[in-house]
């Protein structure tokens, strides 16, 4: 089995369900050989990545940047794994108000320090809240879960 870690920020009812789409998309049935686990932030640290084949990461834009939540993960967790973990395969989503641009920005350049490998485009559900933002956060856990138990990551 390989682990595929969703640490997402959730601070609403909006961004709980981004979440959970992601994790049910994870989780199809058609993905076999990956256990998907979602994580907030703060119960997730350095133990859960070092045991992670493959990771999306979710947060909110606030202030232009990322959550301070997501933020405080990656301080918490980069030191640990930066020798270990070069070159995990990892995915991002973004939940935005108005914009998502500082926050990707600023979580590229934190993965580009780790350097994990970014096996999609970010996804950036921008505006206001929308439906169809639930099945592109499903597609994406299922394209990130799909790629890893086919090894193409
Ligand atoms: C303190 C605070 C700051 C925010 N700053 C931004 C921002 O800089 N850019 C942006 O696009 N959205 C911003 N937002 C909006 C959040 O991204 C949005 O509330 C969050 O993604 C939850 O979305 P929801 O309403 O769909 O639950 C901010 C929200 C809060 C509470």
């Amino acid at each position: 089995m390989k682990r595929l870690l969703i640490v997402a920020n959730m601070p609403s009812i909006n961004t709980t369900a981004l979440a959970k789409a992601v994790l049910k998309g994870a989780t199809h049935q058609d993905v076999e050989n990956i256990e998907a686990t979602l994580l907030a932030p703060l119960d997730t640290g350095p133990k859960q990545v070092l045991a992670a084949d493959g990771i999306i990461i979710g947060t909110t834009e606030n202030f232009g940047y990322m959550s301070g939540l997501i933020k405080d993960f990656f301080e918490r967790i980069y030191y640990p794994c930066l020798e270990e973990k070069q070159g995990l395969p990892c995915a991002l989503y973004i939940r935005a108000g108005n914009d998502g641009t500082g926050t990707r920005i600023g979580v590229e350049k934190i993965l580009s320090g780790l350097a994990w490998k970014m096996v999609n485009p970010p996804l950036i559900l921008q505006g206001d809240f929308q439906m169809s933002f639930e099945s592109d956060c499903e597609e994406l856990g299922m394209l990130i879960a799909a790629g890893l138990d086919a090894g193409i990551f």
